[in-house]
């Protein structure tokens, strides 16, 4: 990220090169372990600076997920709430930014991939809970989390880490989807995060302890019952419906302009690129529940599925 200097670079690359590699998703990528998680080299540096330079506020609040769970849609979600006495559908910052760039992002230096100028609570990462920077924890800072069924998870994530630059070779290089399924089910995913169950469980398990500072959701439930999941991110955020927003049916409105159909066929997520990073189209795929089916036999599906089982046991979590 822009704002870390050579020094502490150099410094992580000693603490990166001294831990555990393992396979990433092509010949010249490996991911490293740390506490409990692997990661591609090019996120690391980001963590381990976000582990000793960020400091919350207790305003703060965290949109946390793995990978390809939907964080996209959540954060226009949550960026529209949040600023809806701001904005409306013509002049909010959606209409010319990815939502990725209306949050700044934890793990990239925690600045704004390039930024809106328009400030709110809302940050967003990939961190597993307990690599979060422990000021997020001691702050009582407010989390979000979204996971996803494993399966469709793993099937966006394939279709993703084809087109990203950087990650990447060329196409013969890739791994095969059923390579790709494996390291999948052994926890290692192309850009590290994995396991994908740890991930999960440790925001599961917090969200029970501390249900007033962390909403768990599903994205299964999210394309279900969209208005139930709005107003339970409103009334979690603090700014909760009025009667008169309802009536005016400002939900509604939300939903629909953060909708699928509505996000992905705006110009600048139809055809903006920006610079060094993946073209914005990539994070709009199919938004369906379920796609899964048209990339993995039955088998694969129920290996997945038994690797979650037994890991989630006794959670009280099922996907
Ligand atoms: P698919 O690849 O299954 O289509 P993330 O945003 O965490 O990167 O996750 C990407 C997934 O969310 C993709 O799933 C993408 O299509 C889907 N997605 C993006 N925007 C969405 C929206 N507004 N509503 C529903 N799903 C969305």
């Amino acid at each position: 990220a822009s704002n870390m200097s050579l020094e502490s670079l150099q410094k992580y690359e000693d603490e990166i090169s001294a831990l555990s590699k393992g396979n990433g998703w092509s010949p010249s990528s490996c991911l490293y372990l740390y506490k409990g998680f692997w990661f591609h080299p090019i996120l690391l540096t980001g963590v381990l600076y976000a582990r000793d330079n960020f400091e919350a506020q207790p305003s703060d609040v965290f949109l946390c997920s793995f990978m390809k769970t939907g964080c996209t849609w959540l954060k226009a979600l949550s960026f529209y709430i949040a600023t809806r006495t701001q904005f409306d559908d013509s002049t909010s910052p959606l209409r010319t930014l990815v939502p990725h760039y209306c949050v700044p992002f934890l793990e990239r230096g925690f600045q704004y991939l390039t930024t809106s100028g328009v400030k709110t609570p809302l940050f967003g990462s990939h961190l597993p809970y307990t690599l979060l920077p422990k000021s997020i924890i001691d702050s009582g800072c407010k989390i979000v989390y979204l996971c996803r069924d494993p399966k469709d998870t793993f099937v966006s994530l394939w279709n993703f880490f084809r087109k990203a630059p950087g990650m990447s070779e060329s196409e013969d290089q890739l791994v095969s989807l059923k390579e790709g399924f494996e390291l999948f089910c052994k926890g290692l995913c192309p850009y590290g995060y994995g396991p994908y169950w740890d991930h999960v469980l440790g925001y599961w398990k917090a969200s029970l302890e501390r249900p007033e500072k962390i909403l768990f959701l599903k994205y299964e439930d999210m394309k279900e019952d969209t208005e139930a999941c709005v107003k339970k991110l409103a009334d979690f955020f603090g700014c909760p419906f009025s009667i008169d927003e309802e009536k005016q049916g400002m939900v509604q409105k939300i939903i629909k302009f953060c909708s699928f159909e509505s996000l992905s066929n705006l110009e600048v997520n139809k055809t903006g690129k920006t610079p060094g990073m993946i073209e914005n189209n990539a994070v709009f795929r199919k938004g369906k529940v379920g796609d899964w089916r048209n990339c993995l036999n039955a088998g694969m599906g129920e290996r997945l599925d038994n690797v979650m089982e037994e890991k989630l046991t006794g959670s009280g979590l099922t996907f």
